[in-house]
């Protein structure tokens, strides 16, 4: 029997040049159970709906933006099996292959949604429902023309301060000076966060944190890290 993807597959590879060499390196076959779900549906069936009747009390709530090839998100779902974790990836090959891996460990409490991060934050979560939010490394975009183009802006913050429960905390890291000291910046401005690793602004290494892909990569290259935690904090007359 031809397989319906390998058979998408090919048929790119005939007609087109350059998209050919993407689509033949996919494999659209998940091993397991499909965790891959979409905005619509996390809209509709709300963040817990996600994970039914497997993990119907979650003990905690995690949301991960950016999770690149997810080395991250897969040790912190398998250290953590009580916890539900939806991990949040603009690229459509990105969420594939962690589909993949998700699929193959078994990871019962994970969901994976192709979205960008700002909008499933603004639009998609109720406030104060969050334990964690974890952006790691997201683009530098270093250039200063590009730089309004990173992630970590006033209305992130603002609007991932108000998803998180009093308590939660938004995790940054980086290893880009400049984008370092916006991210202090910027989390510093935030009224509904307090610095959890006050009184420094970043900490360089945190103990007992898993590593992600990226920051292995960073590690090798001899790159400094900067690792930030805002804590919600509860503000009277905030209305979250
Ligand atoms: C530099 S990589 C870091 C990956 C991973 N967090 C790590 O540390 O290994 C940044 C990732 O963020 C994703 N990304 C970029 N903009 C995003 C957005 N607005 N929403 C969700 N993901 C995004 C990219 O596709 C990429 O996989």
């Amino acid at each position: 029997m031809v397989d319906e993807n390998v058979y998408l597959a090919r048929y790119v590879e005939d007609r087109t040049g350059l998209k050919l060499q993407m689509a033949r390196s996919l494999n659209y076959e998940i091993p397991g159970t499909d965790r891959r779900s979409d905005s619509l549906e996390l809209a509709e069936r709300g963040f817990d709906g996600l994970f039914s009747s497997e993990l119907e009390n979650p003990k905690e709530r995690v949301l991960e933006i950016g999770f690149g090839r997810g080395e991250f998100l897969l040790e912190m779902a398998a250290k953590r099996p009580a916890t539900a974790f939806l991990g949040i990836e603009i690229s459509f090959k990105r969420v594939l292959k962690m589909a993949r891996k998700v699929g193959r460990a078994g990871l019962v409490n994970v969901r994976l949604i192709e979205a960008r991060g700002e909008v499933v934050l603004s639009d998609l979560l109720p406030s104060d429902f969050l334990d964690e939010i974890w952006v790691n490394f997201s683009d530098p975009w270093p250039k200063d023309r590009h730089a309004r183009r990173r992630i970590i802006q006033a209305g992130f913050v603002e609007n991932a301060a108000k998803c998180l429960v009093v308590g939660g905390v938004l995790h940054v890291a980086t290893d880009d000076v400049p984008y370092a000291h916006q991210i202090g910046e910027v989390l510093a401005g935030e009224p509904l966060f307090e610095n959890a690793f006050a009184p420094d602004k970043w900490l360089p290494e945190v103990p007992g944190r898993i590593q992600t892909g990226y920051e292995i990569d960073w590690r090798a290259a001899g790159r400094p890290l900067h690792f930030f935690a805002g804590r919600r904090r509860q503000v009277s007359g905030s209305g979250c």
